[in-house]
């Protein structure tokens, strides 16, 4: 186990991302024999981990943003209805390694961006990896959650990757929209096949430079979202972050075909507004159908992290035969983030909807309290409440077997409890958000991003 970092230099309150359960843990462990209550679904032979930022040393709270801390991924291994252990490891990179007293590892870096991801982590071609968009490369990890190294995919991977990849069951392939700012006016869509290595790329003329956070696809179109948080270098002399919302910038959603070169690549204009998350989306007949969580703003008034406003998730529709902007409407206005679905439907019609969300709809700085279930054809919602002093993280869906219908299974995610500082890997039924079973962490898990059930073996 690795010693918690020499410098012990008080955290700032005042930031919002650093106080609270933002505040970074301080140490590295390994627990064994968790307590479990109620009984874990056998099916659950996997490890459940989920990434964000940790900064690993001394924060100058005047320079830091929220997507800025070193990545930490915590884990949780199930097997035969135990909880075999809990462990939480920083994501190597040379910085983290230097901070922990460790060798550098070795690695193919793109652009000098050892930057240790802190976003996201995937099961693919049987690899874990941390993920991160804006141009760094995604960080191997072992079933242990030790560091490897930077990763290009057998030298495949041309730059960064993203965050957010998509899977299309169909083929097991991973999808992914792909920017950094030294590309200048290109964003990359990727194919990344089963067997870990990059099969195809279509770069795309994306002007202004926005920060394409993440994607959407269909059985036959792609969708990216061209929105007013851009880059900008006179940031990087400013504040933490080099982008933020720019009012200059249009807001439009950009449709091109998955199996074609790009060049018909359309864009259609919607109102100003970001969307780091879409839900899901699909075809229905001659338009594409997108739901997304929707923000007023980002990053305009706050230049520490992403919620300044209240989100909504909302429903686009994209006429393909139609006029050049997107028809918009609203399923739900609950503060909500981190949407999830039954991903075996990615890409196609899917019904329900799952996302963390906030009891309070007055609330502006989203803790959430809640699991929400969205019906998306009717804009019902069921809302699972955790309690006061408890506070959800991201919940993914995982089905009760291969072939079984939408939303038979479970719902698996992080809960806090800020009253004393442990944390609950909870398992819901997905039908009912009623408890299935829970496993008691004596350990805090700050708030963080993303996270993913990998069945043993993916
Ligand atoms: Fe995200």
């Amino acid at each position: 186990m690795a010693p918690p970092p020499e410098s012990t230099q008080p955290i700032q309150p005042t930031h919002r991302y650093l106080a609270g359960n933002f505040a970074p843990v301080r140490t590295e462990q390994v627990l064994t024999g968790l307590a479990v209550e109620g009984t874990l679904p056998a099916f659950l032979d996997g490890r459940y981990l989920r990434n964000g930022p940790n900064p690993v040393g001394p924060v100058d709270p005047a320079g830091y943003h929220w997507f800025l801390g070193s990545g930490m991924v915590h884990g949780i291994r199930l097997r035969d209805g135990r909880a075999e252990w809990y462990r939480n490891r920083w994501v190597r990179s040379g910085e983290v390694a230097d901070a922990l007293g460790e060798p550098r590892r070795p690695g193919p870096v793109h652009a000098e961006m050892d930057f240790s991801p802190n976003t996201n982590v995937v099961g693919h071609a049987g690899r874990t990896f941390a993920i991160v968009e804006g141009g760094s490369r995604p960080y191997e990890l072992t079933d242990e959650l030790d560091t490897v190294g930077p990763c290009d995919f057998d030298g495949t991977l041309s730059g960064g990757y993203t965050a957010h990849p998509h899977r299309d069951l169909a083929t097991g392939d991973l999808h992914a929209i792909s920017y950094f700012w030294g590309w200048g006016d290109v964003v990359q869509y990727s194919v990344l096949g089963r067997d870990g290595r990059v099969s195809r790329t279509v770069d795309l003329d994306v002007p202004g430079g926005p920060m394409m956070h993440d994607f959407a696809f269909t059985d036959h179109h792609v969708i990216v979202f061209d929105l007013p948080i851009t880059f900008d270098l006179d940031l990087v002399a400013r504040q933490p972050f080099p982008y933020a919302w720019n009012p200059a910038h249009p807001s439009r959603v950009g449709v091109f075909r998955r199996d074609g070169d790009g060049t018909d690549l359309r864009w259609f204009d919607v109102a100003p507004c970001y969307v780091y998350h879409p839900m899901n989306a699909f075809e229905d007949g001659t338009s594409l159908v997108v739901d997304v969580v929707r923000y007023e703003s980002s990053m305009r008034t706050d230049h520490t992290g992403p919620f300044e406003a209240s989100p909504t998730l909302d429903r686009w529709t994209i006429d393909l035969n139609g006029p050049s902007t997107v028809a918009e409407q609203t399923l739900h206005d609950l503060p909500s983030e981190f949407p999830r679905i039954d991903e075996r439907l990615t890409g196609r019609r899917h019904r329900f909807g799952y996302s963390p969300v906030s009891s309070d709809p007055n609330v502006e700085e989203p803790e959430f309290d809640g699991l929400m279930r969205v019906d998306t054809t009717n804009g019902r919602t069921q809302v699972r409440s955790f309690g006061p002093t408890r506070r959800s993280h991201e919940f993914v869906f995982v089905p009760t077997a291969e072939d079984s219908a939408e939303d038979d299974g479970v719902l698996m995610g992080l809960v806090s409890d800020v009253a004393d500082d442990t944390t609950r890997l909870v398992v819901l039924d997905s039908a009912t958000l009623e408890d299935v079973a829970s496993v008691e962490i004596p350990a805090r898990v700050p708030y963080g991003f993303h996270g993913n059930w990998i069945p043993t073996g993916q």
